[in-house]
């Protein structure tokens, strides 16, 4: 049975380029920072995002917690949103390590915070019974909001919100590229107004592992002392880095093969009776739909699904996922929604 995986863009694997890369890599003890390839990576994704300096780091999830606990003490407070990876999926990190506390302001559908309540939610310094707010962090594309990506003109004006505040950005930008290649602008248009940032290697550009923290040259040291902390610390990583390179030199501009099978798999699903899907909202490789049927929750659809080769993730009772990526072509896609047509019937 021909099996065709949206469950994630983390399911993909590396590409051959990226197996001759990492067989030929040169390599060293990172920790000592040794590691060429490592030092290669980490140059040329910071000028890519537009920041001094870069840090390898294990995965998504290590890169917004160190990012959190160089910027942040025991006791501060983080505006973020109700529905972001840092709070929702990465098991209370940044409050079970770092002892920060999460000030939490609900995402809006298109993923952003409004600004006039991260004004609101900010803290008066000079009241000792309050915590300190240091930092806003967002994510773009936002995974739990529709893979929306958040735009230039939004950046801009949560960056000017910062500074009047004095307050510093933390980006989670797991899928920052997607957001760029969506959005047909340069990356660093979408960062330059954050102070920190971390994206993933790992996900729709298809590298095995990592992800990369950047920063300003004071920031990124204090983050690579926290990565040492929660075991980080890896030696001959060049072996994955040199994956991340290839990543990066061959895989952004492709993501729009992914948007664009994303746009047809939701009209697709758009006209299947007892699934409902804003197929407008759509913009990137994530998509989400409800099961509006009675007798069928999200679970039991997957299910039927994946016992016929489809392979999606029921993130709660009556709503599904799914995600393209590398791996998933335009016939995949039809023959995909052949079987949901099959399965709904
Ligand atoms: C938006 C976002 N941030 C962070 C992460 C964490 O990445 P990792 O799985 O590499 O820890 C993910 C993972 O899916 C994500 O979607």
């Amino acid at each position: 049975m021909q099996i065709i995986d949206f469950r994630s863009d983390t399911i993909t694997k590396p590409t051959p380029a990226m197996r001759a890369a990492m067989a030929a890599a040169e390599v060293g003890d990172d920790v000592l920072g040794d590691d060429p390839t490592v030092i290669r990576l980490e140059e040329l994704a910071a000028r890519r995002v537009g920041k001094e300096v870069g840090l390898f780091v294990a995965s998504g999830t290590m890169g917004n917690l160190v990012s959190l606990l160089a910027q942040c003490g025991r006791g501060d407070e983080v505006i973020v949103g109700d529905q972001a990876h840092t709070f929702y999926y990465e098991q209370g990190g940044m409050a079970a390590l770092g002892g920060i506390q999460p000030r939490t302001l609900r995402n809006r559908p298109d993923g952003t915070l409004d600004l006039d309540e991260i004004v609101a939610a900010i803290r008066d310094p000079r009241n000792l019974h309050y915590p300190r707010t240091r930092l806003i962090t967002v994510e773009n594309t936002h995974n739990r909001c529709s893979g929306t990506p958040l735009t230039v003109e939004y950046m801009q004006a949560l960056g000017k919100v910062a500074r009047e505040h004095g307050l510093r950005i933390h980006l989670d930008g797991a899928r920052l590229f997607n957001a760029a290649v969506a959005l047909g602008v340069d990356v660093k248009a979408l960062t330059a107004d954050v102070d920190t940032l971390t994206f993933c290697l790992s996900k729709g550009l298809a590298a095995p592992v990592g992800s990369v923290v950047c920063g300003d040259r004071a920031f990124i040291a204090e983050a690579r002392r926290s990565r040492k902390v929660v075991g980080g610390g890896m030696r001959q990583a060049g072996i994955i880095a040199a994956a991340g390179i290839v990543a990066l030199e061959q895989m952004v501009d492709r993501l729009a093969e992914d948007h664009a099978h994303a746009a047809a798999l939701a009209a697709g699903l758009a006209e299947v009776p007892g699934l409902q899907v804003d197929a407008v909202s759509v913009r990137t490789n994530i998509l989400y739909f409800r099961i509006t049927r009675p007798d069928l929750d999200a679970a039991q659809l997957v299910a039927r699904l994946a016992a016929r080769g489809v392979l999606m993730l029921d993130l709660d009772p009556r709503r599904a996922r799914a995600v393209l990526n590398y791996h998933v072509t335009a016939e995949d896609v039809q023959a995909a929604l052949a079987v949901v047509r099959a399965v709904m019937a």
